[in-house]
């Protein structure tokens, strides 16, 4: 039967841009590999919307950005809070963090070894620091980030090790994840599907948008 112009095959969530985040960020998540549990620290969250997701699996979660949001209000809960603060000198007591995150903010401060320094500081012996950097090579970031935006990604060797200069790494890997800008639709599915390839295919690694490293 022909479907109408206008109606959708699948039925579509309330707000088309939340679902697709959340999407995003289970993709993301799933693909860093990294247990996020106990006390947990995400350094430069900006709005707090992942920084959310890390509070479905961990004990507490806070939320640092130097910049307040005003949507931290709606999303704080029991075991989530946010904080205003500078990540070059952390508000917290040393060794108060099992895991403590930096996702995409290094690269947005002027001294990003003071983060990684202060980073190490408050996590306790034996937690993870987790640092997910965009990759300066990645063509899609590279055209609308670097060229556009103005952004000042790491390329890859310098990102492991300005990290290698503060504490040993003990993993690095790197994987494909865009928020794809449309909706629920086939042509997501099949750049999702192409992320899935590319990531899982040696030639594109140097090109692979997210560098992880856990140290
Ligand atoms: C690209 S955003 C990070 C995105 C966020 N981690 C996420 O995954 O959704 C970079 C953030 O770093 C924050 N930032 C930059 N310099 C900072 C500093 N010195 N201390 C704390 N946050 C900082 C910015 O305000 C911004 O919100």
């Amino acid at each position: 039967m022909a479907i109408p112009l206008g109606v959708r095959r699948q039925p579509l969530p309330e707000n088309q841009d939340e679902w697709r985040r959340r999407r995003f960020q289970d993709r993301f998540l799933q693909q860093l590999d990294v247990e996020i549990a106990g006390d947990v620290l995400d350094v430069g969250c900006m709005d707090g919307r992942f920084t959310a997701r890390f509070a479905e699996r961990a004990r507490s979660v806070v939320g640092l950005d130097i910049v307040p949001h005003t949507i931290w209000e709606r999303l704080r809960g029991p075991n989530l809070r946010f904080v205003v603060g500078d990540a070059q000198r952390l508000p917290f007591a040393d060794a108060a963090f099992d895991v403590v995150l930096a996702v995409a903010m290094l690269h947005h401060t002027a001294s990003p070894i003071s983060v990684i320094r202060e980073m190490a500081r408050v996590r306790r012996p034996g937690g993870t620091l987790v640092m997910v950097e965009p990759n300066r090579l990645n063509p899609v970031t590279w055209l609308h980030l670097t060229l556009f935006s103005d952004h000042d990604h790491f390329r890859t060797k310098p990102f492991i090790r300005l990290v290698d200069r503060v504490l040993p790494i003990q993993r690095f890997h790197r994987f494909e994840a865009h928020l794809w800008p449309p909706g629920d639709g086939p042509l997501l599915r099949a750049l999702e599907r192409m992320d899935d390839a590319l990531g899982g295919t040696r030639w594109w690694r140097p090109f692979a948008l997210w560098n992880v490293v856990l140290a």
